[in-house]
């Protein structure tokens, strides 16, 4: 039997929102979808997560948030991280941060489905981040006597460090799908050993911008190494992810396919 997962890149601010509530309801019933899985750490106005936001997001049809860098910019998620079973921070935080990287749920057809929050090391604020390989390792050891179908989100700067998570967990996981960077990459595949791997899923969010912020205040803090506040953008919004469809008899992927979709932005 074939198992549909979608996978929604970083939802940005407002714009993010209301895409995935647009079109996820419907993307749901047309693609056969049984399993949701998005990274929400920029839901709250371009950076962390509120509960009642997370609650929309999770009854427009979302089964289960990951998250990144941005994950305590809203210090008041840490008591939610710790009672909702269906968010995660990433796996590779120090031990006794709040809450949990790894994950199974049960989709409403009694599915299993194990989910790995990571996060990168390269390029990144790094200081209290452990390596992610072994993260990934030590979750799979325990998810694995649950099920066979486990997405990773690999959040992280890198190519490299993305690429290499892919090649490391190829024929262990369902998916590698790689977050953060806010810029979808054009190379869905599935590798050798069956993982589906894409390096980056693109942000949902308004694509007139740079990387989900205002141009203008961007620019500025560009051109003149002033700071400036990077209030999120509006324009040409866009609901990005990635389709996978694996076999419940291996929980290997059968196919990935990249979803763009553009949202009118009326009342965005
Ligand atoms: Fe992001
Ligand atoms: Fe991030």
């Amino acid at each position: 039997m074939s198992f549909n997962i979608l996978v929604i890149g970083d939802i940005v601010g407002k714009p993010g929102r209301t895409a995935v509530q647009q079109a996820l309801p419907g993307l749901r019933e047309e693609m056969s979808i049984d399993f949701v899985i998005a990274n929400a750490e920029n839901i709250a106005g371009g950076s962390g997560m509120t509960k009642p936001l997370l609650a929309k997001l999770f009854s427009s049809g979302v089964d289960a948030v990951t998250s990144g860098d941005h994950v305590w910019k809203r210090r008041e998620i840490a008591a939610e991280m710790e009672n909702e079973p269906r968010l995660l921070r990433p796996a590779n935080l120090p031990a006794a941060s709040p809450g949990r990287g790894w994950t199974v749920i049960q989709n409403g057809d009694g599915r299993l489905v194990g989910i790995i929050s990571l996060l990168g090391r390269v390029y990144m604020n790094s200081l209290l981040v452990d390596d992610p390989f072994q993260a990934a390792d030590a979750a799979i050891k325990e998810i694995a006597v649950q099920t066979n179908l486990i997405i990773v989100d690999m959040h992280a700067e890198a190519t490299s460090e993305k690429i290499a998570m892919g090649w490391h967990l190829d024929g262990r996981v369902t998916a590698v799908i790689g977050t953060h960077t806010h810029v979808p990459t054009a190379d869905a595949r599935v590798l050798p050993r069956g993982s589906a791997y894409v390096t980056d899923l693109g942000m949902t969010g308004p694509y007139e911008s740079v990387l989900g912020r205002r141009i203008d205040r961007v620019l500025h803090k560009f051109t003149t190494g002033m700071p400036a506040p990077f209030d999120v953008a509006r324009g040409d919004v866009r609901f990005c992810g990635a389709l996978v469809t694996a076999s419940t008899e291996t929980g290997m992927a059968v196919s990935i396919e990249r979803i763009e979709k553009r949202i009118e932005d009326g009342n965005i």
